[in-house]
């Protein structure tokens, strides 16, 4: 097939192109409308279809004939542990499940959380749901009782689900406590805890809200999947923002459905009961698109992995689960590469294995560095596809479609847009800029299916934060060009936010609860470049008069604070006493400015700073504490 011609019937024809699409799943009513607006005179799709996604990830491949296929392999180096999960058991365990949530009187249109580790009961969740109208919120379990908290008060669950604890290489993180000291901070309180024991030989506190899983699901019946209009919201999955709060992205259930087994044929290149693994967590946009919904609905075997890339145990754990489970294309993100490499410079562990199996290895979540992607080629030996999206899109926008035909790679470029997506790089004032010449990535509206809905409760903030930058335009808040060839290259975020370890964090967030300690008088936090997690934050902080005899404990204090408000995986470390920030002339600290020096980036010193000995002073700071390029 021809990608240009395919392409461009996606955007010539849209509604043609994605009704055929949808015709590829099973509706329970077959939408008759493809494209309309909705009461905020934003697109929707398929507003008058009916269906159901756990229908579609299980019940289907049942009446198929397929019941006896993997759905899921859990493989969980952090507990030795190996689980085959057939659809049959799988339906046994979502239909069992969603009626023991029905009978807690959850119902069609409340929204619970889900607060879990990687384990299958966290799929099993999510599928539970799904099946009965309950709209998910999944909340990665990295995040601290604060941030889950917010998220409690944001989309106000009946219920949330958790397990005991979680296992983070060899430490055991306490899920549960988590979820009641989040309870007891937040407003809203849900109704019920539905606990998942891990029979870790831990304590788990007790509290009378408390539900124990195994026995809901033992005495609960089996439930039906039911039917659900396209536009239902399936999942609300927060994102980080240029402000403090974070955005709850709200999903629809018809386009999602559709977006996903397209993707799953034409970008990935998987057939039917091929095995899949996206080496991710369930509580990011990767792991709702191509651990759950994606694979499962494609009748894939899905891969869950509770574990890293390296240190459980060495840096051969990718390679071992990829070779023992035959998995034909994986994801995961340029920084685990990053991190086997270091290990494993030269591939050696890798030798052990037959990876034959593999076909494809896509890499996102970051920029990947063109070392990344030619050691991960070299090693491997298979097509290595950078490909580019975001929480809000929920599938790709951006990457070599190796399902219509594999094109040539350039290394740094995520390919080329994928069907649907008319991506344009735009000047300050909308308009198109030459190729070659850097911009703002907006895609043209509509977008296709199964990209965001609105944001939760807060439909302004959706158009301010994405319409409104560029009219007709969604903004997707990245930089970026295309070369002559129309391969687009993203340059990274034009806002506040960070990518740590393919993981977005907001530093305008982190910037607040570092402003709050007593003793700062002011303070930036910015992304520096990092080896192996490509940026990590970096605070500068200018002290109060008289504080200054008690820097260390300040600074200290600061990580401790940042890391019990957001939780571990902003990975806050580093904090940085300065006696003053290069501002502007309107008083705006200059972060960039600050990043650029660190990063040891070109820049130029803006008029606007009438003491240059200010970047002398900051860069003698930075080079004495190893910060950034200069470690
Ligand atoms: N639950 C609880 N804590 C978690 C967690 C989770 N699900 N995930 C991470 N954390 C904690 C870690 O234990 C760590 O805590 P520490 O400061 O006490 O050591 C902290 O958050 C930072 O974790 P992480 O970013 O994973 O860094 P790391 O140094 O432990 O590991 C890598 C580095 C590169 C191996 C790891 O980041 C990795 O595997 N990255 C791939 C990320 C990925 O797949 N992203 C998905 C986007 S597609
Ligand atoms: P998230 O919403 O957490 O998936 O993060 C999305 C952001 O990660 C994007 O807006 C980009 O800034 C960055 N990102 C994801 N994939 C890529 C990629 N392949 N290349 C460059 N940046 C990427």
């Amino acid at each position: 097939m021809n990608y240009q011609e395919f392409y461009q019937k996606s955007i010539q024809h849209p509604k043609h192109f994605w009704k055929e699409q949808a015709n590829q799943i099973d509706w329970f009513k077959t939408p008759n409308t493809i494209l309309s607006k909705d009461k905020y005179n934003y697109n929707q799709w398929f507003a008058d279809g009916e269906l159901n996604l756990s229908y579609l990830c299980v019940d289907k491949h049942i009446k198929d004939g397929f019941g006896n296929q993997n759905a899921l392999i859990y493989d969980s180096p952090v507990t030795n542990n190996k689980e085959h999960i057939t659809f049959n058991q799988l339906h046994h365990e979502v239909s069992k499940l969603a009626g023991g949530l029905q009978s807690l009187g959850l119902e069609k249109g409340d929204t619970c959380i889900i607060y879990m580790p990687m384990i299958p009961q966290a799929l099993y969740s999510m599928l539970a749901c799904a099946r009965i109208g309950v709209i998910h919120s999944v909340v990665f379990g990295g995040f601290a009782p604060h941030e889950l908290a917010i998220r409690i008060d944001d989309c106000k669950p009946k219920i949330i689900i958790t397990a005991s604890n979680g296992i983070e290489i060899n430490k055991i993180i306490p899920y549960k406590p988590f979820v009641d000291q989040a309870i007891a901070k937040a407003e809203n309180k849900p109704e019920r805890v539905i606990v998942f024991d891990r029979q870790l030989g831990v304590d788990i506190p007790n509290k009378n809200y408390d539900v124990d899983y195994t026995t809901l699901v033992e005495k609960s019946p089996k439930v039906e999947a039911i039917s659900l209009k396209a536009t239902h919201p399936s999942y609300i999955l927060y994102t980080s923002g240029t402000t403090g709060t974070p955005k709850g992205i709200i999903r629809d259930t018809g386009g999602y459905a559709t977006a996903l087994k397209f993707s799953m044929k034409y970008i990935y290149g998987v057939n039917e009961g091929d095995t899949f693994w996206a080496a991710s967590d369930v509580g990011w946009v990767v792991g709702h698109s191509y651990i759950a919904y994606g694979p499962l609905l494609n009748r894939n075997t899905t891969v869950l992995f509770e574990g890293k890339p390296i240190r459980t145990p060495d840096a051969s754990t990718f390679w071992r689960v990829i070779s023992e489970h035959q998995v034909k294309v994986m994801f995961t993100a340029p920084t685990a590469i990053r991190a086997i490499k270091k290990e494993d410079p030269n591939g050696d562990l890798l030798k052990a294995f037959d990876l034959s199996c593999l076909k494809y290895q896509f890499l996102a979540g970051e920029r990947c560095d063109v070392a990344t992607l030619n050691w991960t080629e070299e090693k491997l030996k298979v097509p290595v596809i950078d490909h580019w999206w975001q929480t809000e899109s929920g599938w790709p926008m951006l990457a070599n479609m190796v399902g219509v035909a594999l094109q040539e790679v350039k290394p740094g470029s995520a390919s080329f847009p994928v069907c649907g997506y008319d991506i344009q790089i735009l000047d300050e004032d909308g308009d198109e800029v030459a190729s070659s010449v850097e911009g703002y990535v907006a895609v043209k509206l509509p977008l296709p299916p199964g990209t965001l809905m609105n944001l939760w409760e807060n439909p302004e903030r959706f158009k301010s934060g994405y319409l409104d930058r560029f009219p007709g335009y969604y903004f997707s808040g990245d930089g970026g060009y295309k070369d002559e060839d129309g391969y687009v290259f993203i340059t990274g975020r034009v806002d506040d936010i960070i990518n740590v370890a393919g993981h977005r964090l907001s530093t305008a967030e982190m910037e607040e609860i570092v402003a709050s300690h007593n003793a700062v008088a002011e303070c930036a936090v910015f992304g520096v470049h990092c080896e192996i997690k490509g940026q990590k934050p970096l605070g500068l902080i200018v002290l109060k008069s008289g504080e200054e005899k008690m820097k260390n404990q300040i600074e200290t204090e600061i990580v401790q604070d940042v890391r019990r408000e957001i939780g571990a995986v902003a990975s806050f470390r580093d904090v940085l006493v300065v006696n003053r920030l290069p501002k502007t002339r309107s008083g705006k600290i200059l972060r960039k400015l600050l990043r650029n020096i660190a990063d040891e980036q070109q820049y130029n010193i803006p008029s606007t700073i009438d003491d240059v000995h200010i970047i002398n002073e900051i860069e003698s700071v930075y080079k004495s504490h190893h910060i950034g390029i200069h470690k």
